[in-house]
């Protein structure tokens, strides 16, 4: 990403500026990549792992104790995020190093932590201060900046927590995949937070599938994220419109992928691992089309995404030709549910209550009830990341997670197109609906009209990027 001076200086105000672009300890980027990857990345048997947080906002907040709880030899000791305010606690929704501070402090794990101002970074390219001077990070930023990051995390030798989903779009998806063959080559270590992998009841069941047949052949799927209305960041005086989006960032694709892909991206995941029986490298539907649309929860005014989708996945004649139906809807009032349902030739495996039944609904197979003394799965990923650094083992999620990521940017482009499209004619046409540049005085992908609204997508008018002169910006598959 290309920083301009006012990538950091326009949030960061007065005295405390001068801590954030500091950055008088951290390793520059060009001379930590002469450096071999083995000076960087935590080596089995070697002590301290010290741990950089890229995004302090509420995902990583937790995930961070939950990585520092994973081992006593991690220590965190370099944060960045887009703005200031959300370093210090201060901004809208902001959680803050002070918190994080707090909780270690509660636990008696003070000596955890050692983030100096000077290790303290804001702007979009404060990513690379922390990645430059640490051996492993967890990030959890809005998911549109998730490849650059973890482009770079890799390219620099560190292993990597990142939170879902991974893209946004093909060009996204690609770099992933790409990033995950060099990780590989560098035996770094790679955990992706769709914990479900990590959870008991989900590994169970997999099993009771795949090793016991107890559905036998797998024909069709269902999942559903039917919940909340998400949160807005309300526009404030003085803010350029990049720092609305990134601020207000669920509702602007570039930056979120949509709902399909913030929240849905967990449930589609389970079905992508369930119907390709691969819990390493994950599987993808051949083909997606759908509807959706914006039943009118929120105005125009506040950004640009969907607030129902439902989507037709097929998987091809290596799966059965199975099909999932996917369906996910934020709009208060509504029946909700959160789960995944797999359909067999002898069976139905409803994941979200750990039950097998019969095609007649008699109960086959029941995970072990009460679920309470179950690990948390947020804490488990962690634990595996660094059991495996520690151990040396193989590890990298990156795959399965950029499927599922992807999987959801082939929804939202069905729904929005009103079309039916292929998994293959998506990625290859590399398309991308990230902006030029990164600077909050830039210009955004995607601006309001006069009247303050942003445009959203319509069904049979939204041209796909890679056909028809889309109307996706960005590096690739531009507006043609
Ligand atoms: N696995 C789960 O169950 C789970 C739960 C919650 C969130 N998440 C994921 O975590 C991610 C973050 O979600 P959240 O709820 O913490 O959002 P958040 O808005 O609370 O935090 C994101 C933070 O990233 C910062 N940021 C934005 N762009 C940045 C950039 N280029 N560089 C550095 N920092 C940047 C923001 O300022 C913000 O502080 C999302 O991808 C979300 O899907 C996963």
């Amino acid at each position: 990403m290309s920083e301009t001076k006012s990538d950091t200086q326009k949030p960061l105000e007065g005295t405390s500026r001068r801590k954030f672009v500091a950055g008088a300890t951290a390793t520059s980027a060009a001379a930590a990549s002469t450096l071999p990857v083995e000076m960087f990345a935590q080596v089995a048997g070697s002590d301290q792992i010290k741990v950089g947080m890229i995004g302090c906002g509420g995902r990583n907040s937790g995930a961070i104790i939950q990585n520092l709880n994973a081992s006593d030899s991690a220590q965190l000791v370099a944060i960045a995020d887009a703005f200031e305010d959300k370093i210090d606690g201060t901004g809208p929704r902001a959680s803050g190093l002070p918190k994080i501070q707090a909780q270690l402090e509660k636990q008696g794990k003070a000596a955890q932590i050692d983030v100096p101002a000077s290790r303290q970074y804001a702007g979009f390219d404060a990513y690379k201060q922390v990645v430059d001077q640490v051996d492993m990070v967890c990030i959890a930023t809005p998911p549109g900046f998730r490849p650059i990051h973890f482009e770079y995390a890799v390219q620099q030798g560190k292993h990597v927590f990142m939170e879902k989903p991974v893209c946004v779009d093909a060009w996204g998806f690609n770099k992933v995949i790409e990033a995950a063959k060099q990780a590989d080559e560098k035996n770094l270590k790679v955990v992706v937070g769709l914990q479900r992998h990590y959870q008991n009841s989900y590994l169970e069941a997999f099993k009771k599938v795949h090793e016991e047949g107890m559905i036998g052949d797998i024909i069709g799927a269902q999942a559903w994220w039917n919940g909340n209305r998400p949160w807005i960041v309300k526009r404030q005086d003085g803010w350029s419109e990049m720092e609305y989006q990134m601020r207000n960032w669920y509702h602007f694709n570039w930056l979120c992928g949509d709902h399909i892909a913030e929240q849905h991206v967990h449930n589609i995941d389970v079905i992508n691992w369930f119907v390709s029986g691969n819990s390493e490298k994950g599987g993808n539907p051949v083909s997606a089309q759908g509807m959706g649309g914006r039943a009118g929860t929120e105005p125009h005014s506040v950004g640009e995404i969907f607030d129902h989708h439902y989507v037709e996945f097929r998987y091809g004649n290596d799966h059965n030709n199975a099909i999932m139906n996917s369906q996910c809807r934020h709009i208060g009032g509504t029946w909700r549910k959160v789960a995944e349902e797999i359909h067999g030739s002898d069976g139905i495996l409803h994941l979200a209550g750990g039950q097998i039944t019969d095609l007649k609904g008699n109960v086959k197979w029941q995970y072990r009830k009460p679920r309470s003394g179950d690990p948390n799965p947020y804490q488990v990923e962690h634990d595996m990341l660094h059991k495996c650094v520690k151990e040396d083992t193989p590890i990298n999620n990156a795959y399965y997670g950029a499927k599922s990521s992807f999987t959801s940017s082939l929804g939202r482009m069905a729904t929005y197109s009103g079309q039916m499209i292929t998994w293959d004619e998506a990625v290859e046409s590399d398309f991308s609906i990230m902006p030029e540049n990164y600077d909050f005085n830039a210009e955004p992908p995607v601006k309001p009209d006069a009247d303050g609204n942003y445009q959203v997508a319509i069904p049979g008018q939204y041209k796909l990027p890679w056909k028809d002169g889309g109307n996706a910006k960005g590096k690739k598959g531009k507006a043609a």
